[in-house]
């Protein structure tokens, strides 16, 4: 058997039947959605037959859901009214949001950002499938190369993988969580990190936020040490734990119980809007 279809990035090539099981389903699925203008960029479930753990994190993490949270889908429509008629047909005006909330869309012609935009006013959520913060919009290098923190990758048959060590600092995250006008609710997390004593004890974001676990990388491979790709943040009861070290002292004076509550912030940020 042999497949023509047009691959993750876009090439067109033959893919032979010597490629697993799993990815001869990715590869079939992105043939299928070649008819769609979305199969570029690719939906992360395609990373997902070799990547299965990361997907699964992934799938639970806000990054997923960069385009379809509640609060997205009902702050951009509000934003495009404000800013005005135009706004709708203007792909400057949707890029002030996607630049962050839609990155791959940063190279894309101004008719696919004036549909994703649509996609996001008529809250149509499968449609935006692939344009969220994923895979792809952190780990390509472009040409079919995905970077990241592995010295030395083991080669496989769907994508060029190259060592990067930008992967292990925290201005790696600094692309999008830098942000903070008052009327939006993209925090301004890098600059407050930056000024605070983990920065300057070393402690990155991925410290806090991708913690290490024994799992794999890929499928096939040995286990080793991974990355979580959950990314709390404020939403999760876990993370908020180890936000701010309660102290309590109890003192009996005379017939009252006095309390003394200590509440120091451990995160590098504002507690509790990060
Ligand atoms: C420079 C990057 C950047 C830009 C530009 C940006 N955002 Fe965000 N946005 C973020 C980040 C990062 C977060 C998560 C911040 C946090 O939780 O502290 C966020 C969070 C949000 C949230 C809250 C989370 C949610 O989904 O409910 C909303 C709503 C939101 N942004 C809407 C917008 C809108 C609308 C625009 C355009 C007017 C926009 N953002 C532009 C980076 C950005
Ligand atoms: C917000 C950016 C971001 C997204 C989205 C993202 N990653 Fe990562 N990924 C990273 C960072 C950063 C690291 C390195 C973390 C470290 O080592 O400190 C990493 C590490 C990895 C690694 C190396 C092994 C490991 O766990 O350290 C693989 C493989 C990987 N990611 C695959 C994926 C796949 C597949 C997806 C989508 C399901 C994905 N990533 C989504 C940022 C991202
Ligand atoms: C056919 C299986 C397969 C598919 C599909 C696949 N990968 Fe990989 N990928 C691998 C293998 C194998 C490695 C090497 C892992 C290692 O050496 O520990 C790897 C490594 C990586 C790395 C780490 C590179 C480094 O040097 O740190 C990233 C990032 C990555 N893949 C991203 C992706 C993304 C994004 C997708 C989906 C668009 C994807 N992969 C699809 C098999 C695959
Ligand atoms: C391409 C842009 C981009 C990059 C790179 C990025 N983020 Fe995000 N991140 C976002 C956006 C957008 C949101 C808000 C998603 C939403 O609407 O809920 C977010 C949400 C988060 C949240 C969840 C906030 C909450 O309240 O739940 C955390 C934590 C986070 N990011 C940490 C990181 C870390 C750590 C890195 C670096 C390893 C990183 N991000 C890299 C865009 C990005
Ligand atoms: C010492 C550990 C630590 C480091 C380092 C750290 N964070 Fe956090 N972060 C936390 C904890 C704990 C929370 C949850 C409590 C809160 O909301 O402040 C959090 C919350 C967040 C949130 C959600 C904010 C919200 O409004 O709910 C974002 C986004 C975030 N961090 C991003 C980052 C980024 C980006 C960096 C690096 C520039 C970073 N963090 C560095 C521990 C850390």
């Amino acid at each position: 058997m042999l497949l023509f279809v047009i691959d993750l990035l876009g090439r067109t090539g033959p893919f032979s039947e010597t490629l697993p099981a799993g990815i001869q389903a990715v590869v079939a699925g992105s043939a299928q959605k070649a008819a769609d203008f979305h199969v570029n960029p690719p939906p992360a479930a395609q990373c997902a037959s070799c990547h299965a753990e990361h997907f699964q994190d992934w799938s639970r993490s806000s990054h997923a859901r960069s385009l379809t949270s509640e609060g997205f889908l009902r702050t951009f429509p509000q934003y495009l009214d404000f800013v005005g008629i135009r706004a709708r047909e203007d792909p400057q005006v949707s890029m002030a949001c996607f630049n962050c909330h839609a990155p791959l869309l940063k190279n894309a012609d101004s008719e696919i950002i004036r549909r994703v935009a649509a996609f996001v006013v008529a809250k149509d959520i499968n449609k935006l499938d692939g344009f969220e913060v994923g895979c792809v919009a952190c780990h390509a290098e472009g040409n079919g190369v995905f970077s990241g923190p592995i010295r030395n990758p083991k080669g496989n048959l769907f994508h060029a993988s190259k060592f990067s060590a930008s992967y292990k600092e925290a201005s790696f995250c600094a692309t999008c969580h830098t942000w903070a006008p008052a009327s939006i609710p993209c925090s301004d997390v890098y600059s407050d990190w930056k000024k605070s004593r983990a920065a300057k004890q070393g402690t990155t974001c991925q410290a806090c936020h991708m913690a290490e676990r024994v799992g794999i990388t890929a499928v096939g491979l040995p286990q080793r040490k991974i990355r979580s790709h959950i990314v709390p943040g404020g939403r999760s009861a876990d993370l908020l734990q180890k936000a701010v070290a309660l102290h309590l002292k109890a003192a009996f004076r005379q017939e009252h119980l006095e309390v003394t509550a200590t509440v120091r912030n451990l995160t590098p940020h504002r507690v509790p809007d990060g």
